[in-house]
């Protein structure tokens, strides 16, 4: 795959045919057309995902590998087919190395519960960075809690990258696992992140990333990244919420003990002793969100049959558009200004909350998101806050920018600043 530097400018036609694939875009929002800007906490859906979980609950509803009944089967056979979809999306090796879970939350915890847990002792360390959303630190700090394990943290610079030299010298003999964005969700900053594994393996230290924002932006091959774990979520990839996806590598799950017990995650079941079921399902205790993986495979389909390449030219021309625009805007600041970034444009108006902003933006039919953006210590680290944050997705044209910029007028108007 080409690097984004080098892809082709897309032709502008394909976005309004991408559009006509969104019914909610549809939508009217106090008298307004929609601009929906809010693509970092969640995407809207494609009409195929949502066919996909209706047709699920018309026609296949039924409990995964348990009937010997019809329905039961088709059920199982697209759940396992989401399954391998997903792992060719990302490139894993087996469809067994994709676990189920409810999003990336719930993949972080399961890393930091059944593979860090069992093997930390006091004084080691996990490695994050200073950019990490809530979920890629509190884990952490729960498991330091329960095993007096440090937190070591990677400082970024003031254009919200990461010190890579501070990464290579926090990297200790102590150092037990790193946990590390790909792209951070409130700067858009994107982590040299080969590089960071190479330099972890080196040392013998596994690495999960956290691809909640990556995964709807950027090629992801965790065969090529060469990631031990890896961690998105179905609804930021124009799937559904509630289901996501933990990758591991096999040996790595397999070593791993189950993260919660209950019923499929087990082979047999005595009160003497339980045997686990073999990976993935291991990890997969009680019915899971079976319309939801289906769906996630839908959306993952829909995404290749643009094709990444495709999605992430268009959103980089368009945030190169904005970014240029919106830079000449009196009294705008942005917060995050890496030379490698992607689909975010967080900032701040010199003498108006972001949260004023945000809800005036709203009232011109404009979503985007206002606040701390779950990333408190970012907005420690540049002194404000909240910021607003535009953050895009390949729907997004050129006229939801201008919408944006006028919409940002008319609150300097208000405000008269
Ligand atoms: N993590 C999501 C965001 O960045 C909710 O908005």
């Amino acid at each position: 795959m080409k690097p984004i530097e080098q892809m082709q400018t897309p032709d502008p036609r394909n976005v309004e045919h991408w559009r006509a694939d969104f019914p909610i875009l549809g939508e009217r929002v106090h008298g307004r057309p929609l601009v929906y800007l809010d693509n970092g906490a969640t995407t809207q859906k494609p009409a195929s995902v949502i066919y996909a979980e209706n047709a699920y609950y018309r026609h296949s509803n039924a409990n995964v590998h348990r009937g010997v009944h019809l329905l039961s089967q088709r059920a199982t056979d697209s759940f396992e087919a989401a399954r391998a979809t997903i792992a060719r999306f990302i490139n894993a090796q087996r469809p067994e190395e994709i676990v189920f879970v409810r999003g990336t939350t719930e993949a972080i915890n399961l890393v930091a519960q059944s593979y860090a847990r069992p093997r930390i002792k006091p004084g080691d360390e996990i490695l994050i960075s200073a950019m990490e959303h809530h979920s890629n630190i509190v884990p952490w700090q729960l498991l330091c809690e329960q095993t007096g394990a440090a937190l070591k943290v990677v400082p970024i610079d003031d254009t919200g990258a990461l010190d890579a030299d501070a990464y290579e010298r926090l990297l200790s003999e102590r150092t037990r696992l790193v946990a590390m964005t790909h792209l951070a969700n409130a700067l858009g900053s994107i982590n040299p992140v080969e590089r960071l594994v190479a330099a972890s393996h080196a040392r013998g230290v596994p690495v999960l990333l956290d691809g909640a924002q990556a995964i709807a932006h950027l090629p992801v091959d965790v065969h090529a990244i060469a990631c031990d774990f890896y961690a998105f979520s179905g609804h930021k990839v124009y799937g559904p919420t509630g289901i996501g996806v933990l990758y591991g590598k096999a040996a790595l799950l397999e070593a791993m003990p189950p993260w919660q017990g209950g019923g499929d995650m087990i082979r047999s079941v005595t009160f003497e002793k339980t045997e686990y079921n073999e990976i993935p399902w291991k990890f997969e205790a009680g019915t899971p969100n079976i319309a939801g993986a289906i769906a996630l495979g839908a959306a993952l389909d829909y995404v290749d049959s643009i094709g990444m390449e495709a999605i992430a030219a268009h959103e980089n021309e368009l945030l190169a558009y904005a970014t240029d625009a919106l830079r000449v805007i009196p009294g705008l600041r942005f917060i995050g200004t890496a030379r490698d970034k992607a689909s975010i444009l967080s900032f701040v108006l010199d003498g108006v909350h972001a949260h004023d902003v945000g809800t005036i933006l709203d009232h011109h039919g404009i979503a985007v998101r206002a606040g701390h953006h779950c990333a408190m210590p970012v907005m420690q680290r540049f002194g404000v806050p909240a910021t607003v944050r535009a953050s895009l997705a390949l729907y997004n044209r050129h006229q939801d920018i201008d919408a944006l910029i006028e919409g940002l007028g008319k609150v300097r108007e208000i405000f008269g600043t």
